[in-house]
């Protein structure tokens, strides 16, 4: 063949190899230099596969899964990547925060960058603030808009709740109650870690058992405030389920109701949206609005709050209780142990979603988990473009505001992307798109 002929001809016209001292030593070198080249990589990929394997096995055990090892939904690959190892960070996070609470917001690698830099650390990218379709990451992009053909993956949730109850415990944590909050045992704040006594009449706020103790609904609502939602025709749907929740008591006006519906089971209020609007109650009139503004939700709704994340608002989220009393409602004040946010931000944080501070939307999301067979999410959407490149706003009923995007202690972007990720794995459904009346 004509390839055999060409190099035996070439073999034909090269001079006789001979074999003098200076060729041989070229030889040795050459021979030698490849040995070393052989031996490094080696080493190299044993350092790796052992390094992964200690990894994995410390994660394993972290994330306790010693009844069953194949409980995971985690994708360790994903894990593996925060450069530091949890201890020692929280530890050093406690220190920093009491000596500098700064922190520069890039201070965690973005999950999209590659690692391969020229030795500086790569900036983050805050997608949030995108206004173009096209920018919007594949996550985003490739999130079907209603999808028929989504089911729930039974199996996965009950490994997934299984596992979210031997991590954060929301059953127990989710609600202060009288059992769980005795008398004259202690709180932490969940920002400076202070101490706070519980007192008697404190305790006699709380309710005995948590009232959703032994309840599971069959489906749970989520509804953020996100601009998505605006004319979705999404209301009937959320109004369908069993149990519907809500953010920052946001406004269920009768002209927001076609799409953001008109129940709710339970509104989370936050302390600075007190500060805010009602002056932390400092008057009676602020109270009268506050109540005017409870009127538009059930009369069993929950109040639900977390006055032990720092101390600033503890006194007026308090007060929610008792002027609900005063006023005969029916409305029922209820308060989160500070410990669960410290446990789902180091569950989350272990699932690569690394955040200073969870938002209540994340956390809202893994209680109902526990709470609900079918969790069905409205109005979650980090960016002021839809999926058809028009503007959106970040808030359905407030103009303004856009503060979440550029808050530095939340990554909102990044939990979305893990939302995504359990909605393909059928655990949560994300409704980013317009609905349907089914009849
Ligand atoms: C766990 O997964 C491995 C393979 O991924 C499989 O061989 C093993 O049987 C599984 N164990 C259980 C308890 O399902
Ligand atoms: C884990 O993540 C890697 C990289 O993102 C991906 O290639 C792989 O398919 C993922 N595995 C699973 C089981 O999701
Ligand atoms: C990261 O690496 C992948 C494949 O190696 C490449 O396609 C992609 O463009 C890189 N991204 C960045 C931001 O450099
Ligand atoms: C590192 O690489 C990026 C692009 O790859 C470049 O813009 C930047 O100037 C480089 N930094 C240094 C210190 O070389
Ligand atoms: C989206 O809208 C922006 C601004 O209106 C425009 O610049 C951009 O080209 C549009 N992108 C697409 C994919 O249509
Ligand atoms: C449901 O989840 C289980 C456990 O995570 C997994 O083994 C199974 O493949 C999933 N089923 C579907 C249809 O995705
Ligand atoms: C709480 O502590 C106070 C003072 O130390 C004590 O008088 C009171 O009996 C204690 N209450 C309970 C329920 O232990
Ligand atoms: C958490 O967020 C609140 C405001 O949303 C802020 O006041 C507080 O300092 C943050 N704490 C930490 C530890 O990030
Ligand atoms: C929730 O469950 C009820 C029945 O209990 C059903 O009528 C309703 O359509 C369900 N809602 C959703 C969004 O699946
Ligand atoms: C609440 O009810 C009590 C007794 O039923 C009554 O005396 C009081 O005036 C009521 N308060 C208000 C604000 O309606
Ligand atoms: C985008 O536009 C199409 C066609 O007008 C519509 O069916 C779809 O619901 C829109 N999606 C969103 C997220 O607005």
């Amino acid at each position: 063949m004509g390839f055999r002929q060409a190099t035996g001809r070439r073999i034909g016209t090269a001079p006789p190899f001979t074999m003098d001292t200076r060729r041989l030593f070229y030889v040795l070198v050459l021979f030698m230099a490849a040995m070393v080249v052989f031996m490094w990589t080696y080493t190299i990929q044993i350092n790796i596969t052992y390094t992964d394997n200690v990894k994995t096995s410390l994660l394993q055990s972290q994330n306790q899964f010693i009844r069953n090892q194949n409980v995971s939904i985690v994708n360790v690959s994903k894990v593996v990547d925060p450069p530091r190892s949890p201890k020692p960070s929280r530890r050093r996070r406690r220190r920093q925060s009491n000596s500098a609470p700064k922190e520069p917001q890039n201070i965690f690698p973005s999950p999209h960058t590659n690692a391969s830099t020229n030795g500086t650390k790569p900036k983050y990218k805050r997608l949030s603030d995108e206004e173009d379709w096209n920018n919007l990451p594949d996550f985003a992009k490739s999130l079907p808009d209603n999808d028929p053909n989504f089911k729930f993956n039974w199996t996965g949730l009950i490994e997934f709740r299984d596992l979210l109850e031997r991590e954060v415990r929301s059953s127990d944590l989710f609600v202060m109650t009288q059992r769980n909050t005795p008398v004259n045992s202690t709180v932490r704040y969940f920002v400076d870690k202070s101490r706070y006594v519980i007192t008697d009449e404190l305790n006699r706020k709380l309710p005995k058992e948590s009232p959703f103790a032994d309840k599971r609904f069959r489906n749970c609502s989520i509804v953020g405030s996100g601009g998505i939602l605006s004319n979705s025709n999404c209301g009937k749907q959320i109004d369908s389920a069993r149990f519907i929740i809500r953010f920052n008591v946001a406004p269920v006006m009768p002209e927001y109701r076609r799409d953001i519906g008109s129940r709710t089971s339970l509104v989370t209020c936050n302390g600075d949206r007190l500060r805010e609007k009602w002056r932390k109650f400092r008057t009676d009139y602020n109270i009268h609005r506050f109540m005017g503004h409870l009127d538009q939700y059930d009369p069993d709704v929950y109040i639900w709050s977390q006055p032990f994340t720092s101390s600033t608002h503890t006194n007026a989220l308090l007060q929610i209780h008792d002027i609900l009393r005063i006023h005969n409602k029916t409305q029922r004040a209820i308060y989160n142990r500070p410990e669960h946010q410290g446990l789902a931000r180091s569950f989350w944080r272990r699932q690569g979603v690394y955040e200073m501070n969870l938002t209540s939307g994340l956390l809202m999301v893994t209680t109902a988990i526990a709470l609900c067979d079918e969790v069905y999410i409205y109005g979650f959407w980090p960016w002021l473009v839809d999926k058809n490149n028009s503007t959106i706003r970040y808030h359905y009923a407030h103009r303004g505001i856009t503060g979440g995007l550029r808050n530095r202690w939340h990554h909102i972007d990044r939990e979305f992307e893990k939302l995504t990720e359990l909605h393909h794995k059928g655990l949560i459904k994300l409704v980013t798109g317009k609905c349907q009346d089914k009849e």
